[in-house]
């Protein structure tokens, strides 16, 4: 079997516009710089895509996860493609790029990575999600309901493969730790911890025989590594699919339920993550809603990605479409009120520290 790696590596290096949209110029020099790193065998197949305001390159190669002669062609592309944004004055113009110099990895540099190897099977379906304005924790109630919620994936009730449940490695993304439970024993306390996605986000799911990978998250955010508020922590996930895995249909379904997820407008607010068609992954009302794509790989063995299928272009995810936009509707009357707006703690990154301390010789002690 030919050994591969799949890196998905994404960045917002300009918006059109403002933050809804890339402008086709800018895809344009993203192709090239794809074409260049296959055309000189840095990496042997890629796929480029976008969501929203974001550029997504998911490459094959076989350089192993944390290469650094891979993830600086990524760096060097965005800040290549960051002189278009400029020159054609986009929003943003290389709003991921925290930094000057690339300094070995783009992890902790701005760009959302997910990557792993995989010993591909003779076929091999992989589904590349990509969600704008929202944040890593977006994934945790879909991958729970792909790898451990039997309402959702009656293969682990009925395929022998999938009995024993999967492994969950679990990233605390304040302080920098990770846990890995096995489930479905340790089910319970995983939730504890996934239920709260602003802090503990799932970075891998494995199978229990071997602790191979089978979906992989960007854990990467953007307040974690700037200290403030820069910008969304817009995430991507890969999932390998079926024979033992969750078939196709059972890796998609969690999205026929768009869930309530962190980082509409000014990634201060709640939100539905609906599910779209890579046609309509602009998001437009009050910069949203939140939205997901979902793009099928039949990944061959010499490591060719081939044509995607636009998986929720789909008419079967129009009732979820519908459902989203309803809860946007209700959501959106709450105006500048939780649960709408975050809590007090996830507005800690914006301008809540600042009127609090402009208003703090205001406070007087109250009298009861
Ligand atoms: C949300 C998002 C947008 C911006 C908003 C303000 O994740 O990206 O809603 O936060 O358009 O953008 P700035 O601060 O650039 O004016
Ligand atoms: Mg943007
Ligand atoms: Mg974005």
């Amino acid at each position: 079997m030919g050994k591969y790696t799949l890196s998905v590596i994404k960045a917002d290096v300009g918006g059109w516009v403002g933050h809804s949209d890339v402008h086709p110029d800018l895809l344009a020099k993203a192709d090239e710089r794809m074409a260049q790193a296959k055309s000189s065998g840095l990496i042997v197949d890629y796929y480029r895509s976008k969501v929203g305001d974001d550029i997504v390159f998911i490459m094959t190669h076989q350089k192993g996860p944390d290469s650094e002669e891979i993830h600086k062609f990524c760096w060097d592309s965005f800040v290549a493609i960051t002189e278009v944004a400029k020159k054609l004055s986009q929003y943003g113009a290389g709003q991921d790029l925290l930094s000057d110099a690339f300094s070995g990895n783009v992890k902790g540099m701005g760009p959302g990575c997910a990557e792993f190897d995989i010993d591909v099977r003779p076929a091999e379906p992989i589904i590349v999600y990509a969600a704008d304005k929202t944040e890593p924790g977006a994934w945790n109630m879909p991958l729970y309901k792909m790898f451990a919620d039997p309402f959702n994936t009656i293969g682990l009730v009925i395929d022998k493969g999938m009995h024993d449940g999967f492994k969950f490695r679990v990233h605390d993304l304040r302080d920098h730790k990770e846990v890995v439970f096995s489930l479905p024993e340790e089910m319970y306390d995983m939730l504890v911890f996934i239920g709260a996605p602003s802090r503990f986000v799932i970075k891998n799911v494995m199978r229990k025989s071997n602790d191979e990978i089978v979906a992989a998250t960007s854990t990467q955010k953007l307040h974690e590594i700037a200290g403030r508020y820069v910008g969304k922590d817009d995430p991507v996930m890969i999932v390998r699919c079926q024979s033992g895995l969750p078939a196709v249909g059972e890796a998609l379904e969690p999205f026929a339920f768009p869930h309530t997820v962190a980082g509409w407008m000014r990634g201060s607010h709640h939100g539905p993550l609906m599910p779209v068609g890579t046609a309509d992954d602009t998001p437009t009302r009050f910069d949203g809603p939140p939205r997901v794509v979902a793009l099928g790989f039949q990944l061959t063995q010499d490591g060719i990605l081939g044509t995607p299928r636009d998986m929720f272009a789909d008419r079967s995810y129009d009732n979820a479409r519908q459902t989203a936009l309803d809860v946007a509707d209700y959501l959106r009357r709450h105006g500048p009120f939780e649960p709408h707006r975050l809590g007090l703690d996830e507005m800690e990154y914006t301008t809540m520290p600042e009127v609090m301390e402009k208003l703090k010789d205001r406070f007087v002690k109250a009298e009861d």
